[in-house]
């Protein structure tokens, strides 16, 4: 029996679906009912692996339309999301969008005015601006400790081999797309998050390994993407898939009052030692594991604001599709060999 306010239904049910519903069922107000998968799943052996009562559907029609079900939560292959994720708007659910919201900016859109147009909310998996290690650098930025923003990176470093489950789809240009939309779009979003004010243009160039570990894929998988703000201020992400290397999400922030790199800073404001770095106790965001990922606080966050009526904070489909401008204007600079792309 149903005991919280929000029936979730999952669609898909892979690697990332296991930490969301783990992530849901902690939640204050919603569990997971149901889950669509194309294999067939067996409702009882759902319902004991995760608790509660979970209902199996095998098409995203009968899941949709179960009135029961308040939220979707969109899984999938990301070249399914977009024709989901409308769908879903369509049946008048609120969901939830792993990233990428879809594989082009013309799905991107249609999936926001989708949104729009039938009055639910939206909530995309840029978690990482959730991680204790963002939200320190916001509350930092807030505090002014380091003054205005001219410079700022941040990097994207995680081998995405044959030891990765999304291996398997994720070489694929239909699936997997680009390096940075696959999975170096969570950098840019932070590097979004953290520089003040709007995109104005970008410049991209991009690689791919000579490892044959990396051979499969259809993609450059390393790229690097100039952005240049409105406000003057300039901005540099690489996304680099195809490293031999700890995940690393590599934060630079350069102020006219002080500097951050990852879990450092210096800051004139608080009179800090500029020859030392200090350091913020945090959890650096240093793994690509699911089970790892701040779900959790952000899908809290999601149903507190589904509680009042209101958009989900920092993670809204408006909000996520500022940076998916910027990602495919980026790629589209870097099949052009860099040339600068006007972005908005
Ligand atoms: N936000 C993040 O940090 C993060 C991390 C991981 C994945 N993701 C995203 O989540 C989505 C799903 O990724 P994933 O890692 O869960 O991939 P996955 O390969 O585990 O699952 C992807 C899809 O494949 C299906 N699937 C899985 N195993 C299958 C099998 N044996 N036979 C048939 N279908 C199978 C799943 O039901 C799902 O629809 C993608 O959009 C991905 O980019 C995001």
């Amino acid at each position: 029996m149903s005991t919280k306010k929000y029936n979730v239904g999952i669609i898909g049910y892979g690697w990332a679906a296991t930490a969301h519903i783990d992530a849901i069922n902690a939640s204050k107000q919603a569990q997971v009912t149901a889950i669509y998968s194309s294999r067939p799943l067996d409702s009882a052996e759902l319902s004991a692996k995760h608790g509660g009562s979970i209902k199996a559907y095998q098409t995203v029609d009968a899941l949709l339309a179960d009135p029961d079900i308040h939220i979707v939560d969109i899984t999938s292959y990301p070249s399914q999301h977009s024709a989901q994720a409308i769908a879903a708007a369509q049946a008048g659910k609120h969901t939830i969008l792993e990233k990428p919201m879809a594989n082009s900016l013309e799905e991107v859109r249609a999936i926001v005015a989708a949104a729009e147009a039938n009055g639910v909310k939206g909530c995309v998996c840029f978690e990482l601006r959730f991680s204790g290690q963002m939200i320190a650098t916001r509350a930092l930025l807030a505090e002014g400790l380091l003054g205005d923003l001219h410079y700022g990176e941040v990097d994207y470093y995680h081998g995405i081999g044959p030891w990765y489950g999304q291996f398997r789809w994720n070489t694929g240009k239909k699936d997997g797309g680009s390096a940075l939309l696959t999975a170096g779009c969570h950098a840019l979003d932070c590097l979004l998050m953290c520089m003040p004010g709007e995109v104005e243009s970008v410049s991209s160039f991009s690689t791919k390994s000579k490892s044959e570990i990396f051979a499969p894929y259809e993609y450059d998988t390393s790229s690097v993407t100039l952005v240049r703000f409105k406000n003057g201020a300039v901005g540099k992400c690489a996304a680099i898939v195809d490293c031999l290397q700890p995940y690393y999400l590599h934060t630079h922030l350069v102020g006219s009052q002080g500097s951050l790199l990852d879990d450092k800073f210096h800051s004139m404001k608080l009179k800090t030692d500029k020859a030392h770095w200090s350091k913020l106790s945090v959890q650096l965001a240093d793994s690509g594991d699911v089970h790892d990922h701040p779900y959790q606080t952000q899908f809290q966050l999601f149903f507190d604001a589904l509680d009042e009526g209101k958009d989900m904070p920092q993670t809204s489909f408006k909000e996520a599709l500022r940076t998916f401008e910027v990602v495919f204007a980026a790629d589209q600079s870097a099949s052009a060999g860099g040339a600068v792309v006007k972005v908005g």
